[in-house]
């Protein structure tokens, strides 16, 4: 299945852009998520490379085909890009069976009764729904209409799926389960996928990479354990998970090394940056997973500080604790109760990482 690439996209509705020179590529057999805030732009992506929206200037291609062109006027029509969509909000024609659902790309691209009839009860099989062939929409889950959704844009052997928040409608462990399901099947097709979620946890979970989108660009690209370990700015460190940021003023120690000093933190904090950083205010993001908590006390290597709990919640699998070091307020995990009100802390120093505030800087920065 070949790959997808999008160039230089911009789209603006009115006076509002909402795509701004987007690039990507999505290689071939991969699943590559567009991961951002409501209203960002990740729909009209999507619909970009369907072809069901015209975006104002760029390029889009799916392996040696250019699908999309507005240099050279070319844009080919929806139905000949032979993609597999999944809209968000399902659109299941409610009068129609769950088999007229998926037997209707079929049916538009003229296919004959026989082959019609077999592939529809292939794709239901795929999906686990070949005995709900005859239902209506309205008499399955939530899930299930969203599987038959998944069916439809199957049926006519797409060479590329793009999905829209396919499991927007699904409780929290039936969307876990699903997501292991569409992993699965995706990976056994082999089929190039667009996916699409403002759901971190989705987001990390599934992808092969992920794109960061905010305000119509993407603002970080890498696998998830990049993006997530490297947010690279302070919006996609916090749109991905929880996180601490540290600002001070930054001096380099040796070759990609710095000490950060903060004047409302006890002590310095040592970091890691690739590139060479210009001296002055930086901010550093630390997951609260990279704080190290021990008892007050305890031997620990490297520098640890005080810190006063402040709060605790119980999460299930972990406690999450907000703590008062120095004049700052941190937030920090483990998997077991507190024994005090008070512990030490120290920062896993490779887990600190650079962030900026302006998105247009992160480029400098990675
Ligand atoms: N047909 C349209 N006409 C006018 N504005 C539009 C149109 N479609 C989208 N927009 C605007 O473009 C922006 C991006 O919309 P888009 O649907 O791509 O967001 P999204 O990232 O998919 O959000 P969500 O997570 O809520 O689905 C929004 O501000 C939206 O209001
Ligand atoms: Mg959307």
């Amino acid at each position: 299945m070949p790959e997808i690439s999008a160039h230089e996209l911009t789209k603006s509705f009115g006076p509002t852009r909402v795509l701004n020179r987007i690039s990507f590529t999505v290689p071939d057999k991969q699943l590559v998520t567009l991961l951002g805030p409501s209203g960002c732009g990740k729909t009209t992506t999507l619909m970009a490379i369907a072809g069901f929206n015209t975006p104002d200037g760029g390029t889009i291609s799916h392996g040696e085909r250019v699908l999309f062109d507005s240099g050279q006027r070319r844009n080919v029509p929806a139905e000949q890009r032979d993609l597999g969509v999944v809209f968000q909000s399902y659109a299941l024609w409610p009068h129609l069976t769950v088999g007229e659902n998926v037997a209707f790309p079929l049916r538009i691209r003229r296919a004959g009764r026989a082959e019609v009839k077999r592939r529809v009860g292939e794709v239901l099989d795929l999906v686990e729904l070949g005995h709900r062939a005859d239902a209506h929409p309205h008499e399955l889950s939530g899930g299930q209409q969203q599987r038959v959704a998944l069916a439809r844009a199957l049926a006519h052997g797409p060479t590329a799926l793009l999905l829209d928040e396919p499991f927007s409608n699904l409780d929290a462990k039936l969307r876990d389960r699903a997501r292991e399901w569409l992993g699965q099947l995706q990976r056994e097709l082999g089929m190039t996928t667009v996916f699409v979620t403002h759901d971190q946890t989705e987001a990390l979970a599934m992808s092969d990479q992920i794109l960061v989108m905010n305000g119509g660009r993407i603002v970080r690209a890498g696998s998830p354990e990049e993006v997530y370990r490297r947010p690279g700015s302070r919006f996609a460190a916090q749109f991905l998970g929880r996180c601490n940021f540290l600002t001070g003023t930054a001096r380099q120690i040796a070759d990609g090394e710095y000490l950060l000093e903060a004047d409302d933190l006890p002590g310095p904090v040592r970091f890691r940056a690739p590139a060479a950083l210009q001296p002055g205010f930086a901010t550093i993001a630390v997951r609260p997973e990279s704080l190290l908590l021990s008892e007050p006390g305890a031997d620990v290597s490297g520098a640890c500080w005080p810190a006063q709990v402040i709060h605790t919640t119980f999460l299930g699998d972990h406690y999450l604790h907000t703590l008062r070091v120095g004049a700052q307020v941190l937030e920090a995990v483990s998997t077991r109760p507190l024994a005090t009100g008070t512990v030490q802390i120290s920062i896993d120093e490779t887990a600190a990482s650079l962030v900026t505030d302006d998105e247009e800087e992160f480029d400098n920065v990675l």
